[in-house]
């Protein structure tokens, strides 16, 4: 049996975290991390009874006593009632757009992009698939023209390993920056009244118009959130999704024999792999998380990886089952903070299994793929492969 212990940024653990939180929902499902300052949850029960009652446990560690910089009050940091208003102008915005359009069109990208790289003896998933796919899509949904890719991903990178900021904090700084620079950007999208469709259009127009300062400062760094947050967890995705299937040619071959079971496939394969490690949530008061006691002020970490491969929820939680039935994992989170772009990420993950299995050729592993020494983000910072026969 593998030792207790998870230190998220050792490079076997970001290779393959599954053995250590394996272990530790086996042997300690809740578990405090001396580094971490946390508690490490990881049984799927137990994460998901924290997630739903966000009385006791905070999001907004404004609730506990600490000071968050109004750079980063969004739907994601504010709990309700607070949150209710700008969480709900934001889902509304994309039960307004028209999904199935934008799923065609991001059908035909990762389509051309596959065939711009097809003859090459190796490419990289994330610099010539993932990551030009998953801008284009969500810059797409938002209605917004799109930013140069190589001037982006630096701020977005930037950010995302702010996120880990707790286990490094020389993150911290260039994340603030990063925030700042991308803060800009979307508040001269707000600022374009042209624009005839979009999310954005739609949250613009649908802002109360007595909306204060504060609300508006919720609004667009929501903005922001969805941007570079639906953009770096969508080339996750769809990273951590190719590499699965590069391994495995008897799913890819599945895929083209049965087309049906491809929106099942794209649940399964941020299940399997997904790119959210986890979340963190405050005590408010002192209560228990399956039986332990956790005193008020406390941290819980709910690492969902570790939840999504949980014996007791999923069946066979190793195997990658493309048809897998009652799927209700935690990938996308669980309540009132669930993910608000899910149905986007689903029709994005959708066109690029549709594109790979209509491809002539299966795609194949080149290796060797390297994982982004991240701890939240489960991503790669390159993944080698090829299409060629
Ligand atoms: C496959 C791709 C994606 C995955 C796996 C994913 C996963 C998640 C997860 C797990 C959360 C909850 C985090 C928490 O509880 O702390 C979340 C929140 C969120 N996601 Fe996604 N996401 C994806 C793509 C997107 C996209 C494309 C967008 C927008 C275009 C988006 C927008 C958001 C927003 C705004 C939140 C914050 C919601 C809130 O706190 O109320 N996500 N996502």
């Amino acid at each position: 049996m593998p030792a207790l212990t998870y230190e998220p940024l050792d490079p076997a653990t970001v290779n393959d975290p599954y053995p250590a939180l394996a272990a530790l929902r086996e042997q300690s499902p809740v578990h405090w991390h001396d580094g971490m300052s946390s508690w490490l949850v990881t049984r799927y029960a137990d994460c998901v009874a924290v997630l739903r009652d966000h009385t006791v446990f905070a999001r907004d560690r404004r609730r506990t006593g600490t000071t968050v910089p109004a750079a980063s009050l969004s739907v994601q940091s504010l709990d309700p009632p607070d949150q209710a208003g700008v969480r709900s102008l934001f889902m509304n915005a994309l039960r307004a757009q028209d999904l199935p359009a934008l799923e065609a069109r991001a059908r035909t990208r990762a389509a051309a992009l596959l065939a711009e790289v097809d003859r090459r003896p190796t490419f990289d998933v994330m610099a010539e698939f993932a990551a030009p796919l998953s801008l284009s899509v969500v810059c797409d949904l938002l209605g917004v023209a799109e930013p140069l890719l190589a001037e982006f991903a630096s701020a977005s990178d930037a950010i995302m390993r702010s996120m880990d900021g707790g286990l490094e904090g020389a993150r911290i700084e260039p994340g603030r920056r990063a925030r700042e620079e991308l803060t800009a950007l979307v508040t001269s999208w707000f600022a374009e009244t042209g624009r005839p469709s979009g999310l954005l259009t739609h949250v613009r127009t649908h802002t109360p118009p007595g909306a204060g300062e504060a609300e508006e400062l919720f609004v667009r760094n929501t903005a922001r959130v969805m941007f570079q947050g639906g953009y770096s967890t969508m080339t996750a995705a769809l990273g951590n999704a190719l590499h699965t299937l590069a391994a495995r040619p008897e799913a890819q071959e599945r895929l083209r024999r049965e087309p049906q079971v491809v929106p099942g496939a794209a649940e399964e394969l941020v299940r399997f792999d997904g790119p959210v490690q986890g979340t963190s949530r405050t005590a408010t008061r002192d209560t228990t998380v399956g039986g332990i006691p956790i005193p008020a002020a406390d941290t819980v970490v709910l690492l969902f990886a570790a939840a999504n491969r949980d014996p007791a929820q999923f069946p066979a939680p190793h195997q990658l089952l493309l048809d897998r039935r009652h799927n209700r994992h935690l990938g996308y989170g669980w309540g009132t903070h669930s993910c608000i772009g899910t149905r986007a990420a689903q029709a994005c993950l959708r066109a690029a299994l549709d594109a790979l299995r209509t491809h002539p050729t299966p795609l194949r592993p080149t290796g060797p793929a390297r994982r982004q020494p991240s701890a939240t983000m489960r991503t790669f910072a390159c993944l080698p492969v090829t299409l060629r026969p």
